[in-house]
């Protein structure tokens, strides 16, 4: 599999009829949490919470190197982040959530961030990435729905949605059995503020 990186002289993203050059997919950091969650909140809503994906999520730290923002002048525009998961005996990393401001999206900002991702995923050694989603949208980058026929999740989902992407060739060919959590536990004082700012 061939993957662009993130190019550092960056493609213009298109607002309206004005370029907006400034837009660029960069690391995660702390300052972000908030912004982020609103924009997670704008794209899914409440029920963000109660997805089955969720239960592999919370309470952990995403991938190290793999949690995404793209920025436009420093405010967030997107975000995209990975997380260590153990689909059945094999590491894997789930994917999302996703998501683009709804002022920037049909611009490539969303296929940047899944290049970025991808192409970060592939350097670091991993071989394979999960994650429930539309098909139409994920299946061009090579997501599809027979490499996760042995493996259920935590929960109930749409099946059709349940997607993987094989970095390696053949690494999710033995996985069978439950997808479970396995990124580094996040701590406390940080889930507290998570769950503070949930219930606000
Ligand atoms: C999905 C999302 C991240 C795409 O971001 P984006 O920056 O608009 O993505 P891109 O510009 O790279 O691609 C846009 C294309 O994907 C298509 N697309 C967007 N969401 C799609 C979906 N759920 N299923 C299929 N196609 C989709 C758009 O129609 C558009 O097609 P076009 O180029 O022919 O106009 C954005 O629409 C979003 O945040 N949606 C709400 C959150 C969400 O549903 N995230 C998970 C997706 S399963």
């Amino acid at each position: 599999m061939t993957l662009i990186s993130n190019d550092p002289v960056q493609a213009p993203v298109f607002i309206g009829a004005v370029a907006a050059p400034y837009v660029f997919v960069t690391d995660e950091s702390p300052a972000d949490f908030e912004a982020r969650e609103d924009l997670l909140d704008a794209a899914f809503g409440a029920a963000r919470f109660d997805k089955t994906v969720e239960r592999l999520r919370e309470g952990r730290f995403p991938a190290p190197g793999l949690a995404l923002v793209a920025k436009d002048a420093g405010e967030l525009v997107g975000t995209l982040r990975l997380w260590h998961i153990r689909a059945g005996d094999v590491p894997a990393l789930l994917l999302g959530p996703l998501a683009v401001d709804k002022a920037y999206r049909s611009r490539g900002l969303g296929r940047r961030l899944m290049g970025e991702a991808l192409f970060r995923a592939m350097s670091a050694g991993h071989g394979a990435i999960l994650l429930v989603g539309d098909a139409p949208y994920y299946e061009p980058f090579g997501f599809a729905r027979r490499h996760t026929l042995g493996l259920s999740l935590p929960g109930p989902v749409d099946e059709a949605r349940f997607l993987g992407l094989e970095l390696d060739d053949g690494a999710l060919k033995g996985a069978r059995g439950v997808v479970t959590p396995a990124g580094a536990r996040d701590l406390p004082v940080h889930r507290g503020v998570f769950e503070l700012r949930r219930a606000a």
